[in-house]
């Protein structure tokens, strides 16, 4: 059965010319675009995207490292989507990443860490609906 996950392309990757890269390691790792879109969230919109992480001492950073220029956001498809796509991406710190994912090739620091992708089904859902409307996703 095919699942899906949200992925984000972070403002780290989007400024270093990444978009094509990335997008070219996902799809040849089998996920299947089912909705896609460039945009720029405010510091309200990351607020309440990660909202879960208000509590800890780098949310301003996040924030203000989120909201600070365009992002990619995409819906993918593909069977056990979340934990296939979490395997690609790689650790968040990209120093203890394995080789070949996409944090190792494109990330900086555990921050700045180009890619984002949701941790179970049902915020994969809850994220994508915060990104698209029904008519963009496909
Ligand atoms: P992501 O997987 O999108 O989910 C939460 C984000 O918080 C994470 O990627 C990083 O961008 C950020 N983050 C997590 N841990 C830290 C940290 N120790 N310092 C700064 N940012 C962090």
């Amino acid at each position: 059965m095919a699942h899906t996950t949200l992925m984000m392309i972070k403002p780290d990757a989007v400024e270093n010319g990444h978009i094509g890269g990335i997008l070219e390691k996902v799809t040849a790792a089998g996920f299947q675009i089912k909705a896609l879109k460039l945009t720029q969230l405010s510091k309200n919109d990351v607020e309440r995207f990660y909202e879960v992480h208000q509590e800890r001492p780098f949310f301003g950073e996040l924030v203000a490292f989120m909201s600070r220029g365009p992002i990619v956001a995409a819906v993918l498809e593909k069977e056990n989507a979340v934990s296939d796509f979490r395997t690609l991406i790689g650790a968040t710190n990209p120093a203890e990443a394995a080789e070949g994912t996409l944090r190792k090739l494109y990330a900086t620091s555990t921050g700045e860490n180009a890619v984002h992708g949701s941790d179970s089904d049902e915020n994969a859902e809850i994220e994508a609906a915060f990104h698209f409307a029904g008519r963009e996703r496909f």
